[in-house]
């Protein structure tokens, strides 16, 4: 028999992809817009990763290659999201909302009153943000979602945050990276797999007209970007989109 949504999902549900690179800023906005919506909830896709012992390894090294796209179950993502789709948010429970709590940056008080002003129009919508650093490099998963906002930053930012990190919770224990991981793998992986995204394939670059088609709205996080900058702009695609319909 098919499951009847519960009151949240009487309101119309807003599917949100939130991608990039890793430290380019997904889990610092998906937290800090997840408090100003009443109703808004979070998937990770990092509780989407394959059993450690799956993770693929780097035919050189030897090395698990966690930022492959092969470590990630997108079989078992993409249903997911297809149910959300189907049932509403109630789907989405503690169990997929692992985020790690690695925010640095923080946004005023002053600042966090303007933003709440920015989403009364958000009232009667149900909010699903997914975060996840590989959203976007297979078009089928991309085309799952209402909105896809993909922050990013040059090579020089991202690894000078992903050096001050310090791991990653896995489904099994604690990730800390490996000498030299970033160059060897982050970066790499990231650069292969969304070249195709930007102009003259630099990452670091502008979005092309391909990623337009896909209306990815790309954002730019450099270390001079203030936080309420990120959260307003995001707040403003959001009503671009509701506003389209
Ligand atoms: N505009 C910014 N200025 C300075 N630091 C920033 C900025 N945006 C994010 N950071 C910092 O970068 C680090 C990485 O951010 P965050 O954890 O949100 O990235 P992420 O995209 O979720 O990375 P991952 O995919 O590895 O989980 C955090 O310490 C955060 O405080
Ligand atoms: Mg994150």
């Amino acid at each position: 028999m098919e499951k009847i949504g519960d009151d949240a999902n009487k309101k119309k549900l807003i599917l949100v992809a939130i991608g990039g690179p890793s430290s380019s800023g997904k889990t610092t906005i998906t937290k800090n817009l997840v408090k100003l919506f009443t109703s808004c909830k979070i998937v990770h896709q990092d509780d989407f990763y394959k059993p450690d012992d799956e993770i693929p390894l780097d035919p050189t090294t030897n090395e698990q290659n966690w930022d492959h796209p092969d470590a990630i179950d997108f079989h078992k993502l993409k249903n997911f999201i297809k149910k959300i789709r189907k049932y509403g948010s109630s789907e989405v429970n503690e169990k997929f909302d692992t985020l790690e709590p690695d925010i640095k940056i923080k946004l005023s008080e002053e600042e966090i009153n303007h933003l709440k002003k920015l989403v009364d129009k958000f009232e009667n919508y149900d909010l699903v943000i997914v975060d996840g650093f590989m959203l976007f490099h297979d078009e089928e998963l991309a085309r799952l979602f209402d909105l896809k906002l993909f922050y990013y930053a040059d090579y020089e930012t991202l690894k000078t945050r992903r050096s001050k990190r310090k791991g990653y919770s896995t489904v099994a224990g604690f990730w800390v990276d490996p000498p030299n991981y970033f160059d060897d793998y982050v970066w790499p992986a990231y650069e292969k797999f969304h070249k195709h995204l930007f102009v003259d394939e630099d990452v670091s670059g502008e979005l092309n007209e391909y990623s337009k088609s896909l209306e990815i709205r790309g954002y730019k996080n450099s270390d001079d970007s203030k936080l309420a900058d990120m959260v307003e702009w995001s707040i403003g695609q959001l009503s671009r989109y509701i506003d389209s319909k």
